[in-house]
């Protein structure tokens, strides 16, 4: 997997923020935000926002993959699920934090200040 960074209006520092295209989304899969830590994944029809970095060790997500719904750590391998942020079973970790996402006019938006409740 290949995460592209991309800039985000710093200004926006509450309430909704366009991160990128649809389209360049479902292209790259992975967006790391630069100056906020997040990544915006496309999964299987459906955008998702979450922390950079692992809720275990802090590694890189960024650098990880995504398979089957599940964001997978390039580091120990505990693997995240994208519907709630939940890790693998067994795991001494909290949650991947996500935060609202939406696509709205063909551009992504998320919503950084708060997190996303789990569905
Ligand atoms: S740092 Fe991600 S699983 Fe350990």
């Amino acid at each position: 997997m290949c995460a592209r960074l991309i800039s985000v209006d710093e200004a926006a520092e509450s309430g909704w923020i366009a991160v990128c295209d649809l389209d360049r989304l479902q292209a790259e899969t992975i967006v790391r935000i630069a100056g906020r830590d997040l990544l915006v994944i496309w999964n299987d029809g459906y955008v998702v926002a979450c922390d950079r970095a692992c809720p275990h060790e802090q590694a890189d997500l960024g650098l990880g993959q995504v398979t089957a719904g599940r964001l997978l750590c390039p580091r120990h391998a505990a693997s995240f699920d994208l519907r709630d942020g939940a890790i693998a079973a067994g795991w001494p970790s909290p949650p991947l934090r996500l935060y609202p996402a939406k696509v709205e006019g063909g551009q992504i938006w998320i919503e950084a200040g708060e997190r996303r409740p789990g569905r």
